[in-house]
């Protein structure tokens, strides 16, 4: 039987995950577009609630601009990784760190001046109905008029990357259905895996097109306001572009920040965003 959890994934790889957004130029380009889209919309100070912050990578850079964060992921070794990060930052006394789920936020209405949910939090909540109450449960405990960020694994990046890694490791049909399993319905899930009779992967996720993403938050009574391209046209080129030169990454960023807002940018990247109003 093919093994996929996501909670198992995450505690094994906890403190490789604060790595993630550093390991590679392209995995720079993920926590440059958050952090840039995050400046433009946050505001002076404030509560903020960083939702399935994992290894607390954003609570920390969040927590050293000022705000006062609320850090809550259900995997407690990534819980402990964000502890300690926050310790060795000198941010400790900023940062509440909880053990909890998107799906049933333990604060109260109105309680954060924004929000986040980056990394692919909503991607791995696989149930759609699960996904709408999540969606709400991030409208509910944010201000009215309250920035929301919600970042997600995209669909056409993710098949882009099954394209190459298969064509790369000469895999077989059943692996071929698997992908296009994932294009007809953004499922990466143990089922499908074993429907196929594929190779097992990465943890279960859901990958989203752009308008789907948009329409989750709306309806769960959020306004889409801005859809944000991360890694973009540069997305799954970790090791085309591993050891670029400095003049290769600098330019590789300028392109990047240049086709932020582009959509169909977002919809080839391999995690996008969108910044909603609550
Ligand atoms: C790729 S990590 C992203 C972590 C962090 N937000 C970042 O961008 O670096 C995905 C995170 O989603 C968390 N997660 C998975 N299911 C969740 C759920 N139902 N509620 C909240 N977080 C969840 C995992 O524990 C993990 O920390």
């Amino acid at each position: 039987m093919a093994d996929m959890d996501t909670r198992r994934y995450y505690a094994e790889n906890a403190e490789r995950e604060w790595e993630r957004l550093t390991e590679t130029p392209v995995k720079g380009l993920e926590l440059e577009g958050t952090m840039a889209t995050l400046d433009d919309h946050l505001p002076d100070d404030g509560r903020v609630l960083d939702a399935g912050g994992g290894p607390g990578r954003y609570a920390v850079e969040l927590a050293e601009r000022g705000y006062n964060i609320s850090h809550l992921d259900p995997t407690p070794e990534l819980v402990d990784v964000a502890r300690e990060k926050a310790a060795s930052a000198g941010v400790a006394e900023s940062i509440d760190h909880r053990l909890g789920d998107v799906r049933a936020l333990p604060y109260p209405d109105d309680a954060f001046d924004a929000t986040c949910c980056l990394g692919g939090v909503l991607s791995h909540v696989l149930d759609e109905t699960e996904r709408r109450a999540a969606a709400a449960e991030l409208r509910r405990v944010t201000r009215p008029g309250g920035p929301v960020f919600v970042a997600v694994i995209g669909r056409l990046g993710a098949v882009r990357y099954g394209i190459k890694n298969s064509a790369e490791s000469d895999v077989g049909p059943a692996d071929w259905r698997v992908i296009e399993h994932i294009l007809e319905t953004g499922d990466y899930t143990e089922a499908a895996v074993e429907r196929f009779g594929a190779t097992e992967g990465w943890a279960e996720n859901h990958t989203f097109r752009v308008d789907e993403l948009e329409t989750l938050l709306a309806t769960a009574g959020l306004a889409p306001a801005e859809v944000v391209a991360l890694e973009g046209i540069a997305s799954n080129l970790h090791d085309e572009l591993a050891d670029a030169d400095e003049t290769a990454v600098e330019a590789i960023r300028r392109i990047a920040e240049s086709l932020r807002r582009d959509r169909a940018a977002a919809e080839v990247s391999e995690h996008f965003m969108v910044v909603a109003r609550a």
